[in-house]
């Protein structure tokens, strides 16, 4: 637990009832959930799932548009959208800076039934801002996905977007995007990609197309254009 710098305690240390965290980590042998503490939701294991296998009409793959290649995942998150990408050939490396989306996505990936995923998905506990400034990292594309003040909130479903954000900071997310979107178009990839709710202006700058799904979209972006 020295990414989350926390001491691990038994069972019998946790008081549950004077706790002021809203949340638990449970290690379980080698498995590792999420207990809410103030109310009876059941406990999140985040799920990385090899069902998702690249179909020809992913909105999501036709925006990265590579088949091969190294993609990098700029908000790593759940890794739901890093693993249908590792899924349909590519490989990726993905920048998770919440040390807590971390620990529990590695160790979903750890889980996972996918050695697709298990051999492409590079996730690193990194800020990617900081990781492109001071390494070269050779991709083909970059791709992002901030997390937007209006996401909605359903208090009666933890789904894990929901959860995503209580457990980060979105508005030092929307801060630090900005700088995700200059340092990518000042970058060697081929495209960038960036997703948004169909209710989110896009930036227009260099924007080159979009790919549309039932909720989201996808703008398109080629750099140094
Ligand atoms: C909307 S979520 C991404 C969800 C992801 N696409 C998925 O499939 O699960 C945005 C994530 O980006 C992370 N994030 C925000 N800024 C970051 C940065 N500078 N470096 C790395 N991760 C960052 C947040 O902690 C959050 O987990």
């Amino acid at each position: 637990m020295q990414i989350l710098d926390v001491s691990l305690q038994s069972e019998s240390e946790i008081n549950q009832t004077t706790s002021k965290k809203p949340y638990l980590v449970r290690v379980s042998g080698n498995r590792i959930q999420l207990e809410y503490l103030k109310n009876k939701r059941k406990p999140f294991v985040p799920m990385i799932s090899p069902g998702f296998q690249a179909k020809g009409g992913d909105p999501l793959l036709r925006a990265i548009g590579i088949k091969q290649g190294t993609v990098i995942d700029m908000t790593a998150g759940w890794c739901v959208d890093a693993s249908r990408i590792a899924c349909s050939g590519c490989n990726i490396i993905a920048f998770e800076n919440n040390p807590l989306v971390y620990v529990l996505t590695q160790n979903a990936i750890e889980h996972c039934q996918s050695p697709l995923i298990k051999q492409r998905l590079d996730l690193r506990h990194a800020d990617s801002i900081q990781a492109l400034q001071s390494n070269a990292i050779d991709a083909d594309v970059i791709y992002m996905d901030p997390m937007f003040p209006s996401y909605k909130r359903d208090a009666a479903s933890p789904k894990p977007i929901t959860l995503l954000r209580d457990l980060v900071d979105h508005t030092q997310d929307m801060h630090s995007f900005d700088r995700m979107f200059e340092l990518a178009m000042n970058s060697n990839v081929r495209r960038v990609i960036i997703k948004r709710p169909h209710h989110q202006p896009a930036i227009e700058r260099g924007k080159v197309g979009e790919i549309k799904s039932k909720q989201i979209r996808y703008d398109l972006y080629y750099p140094r254009q």
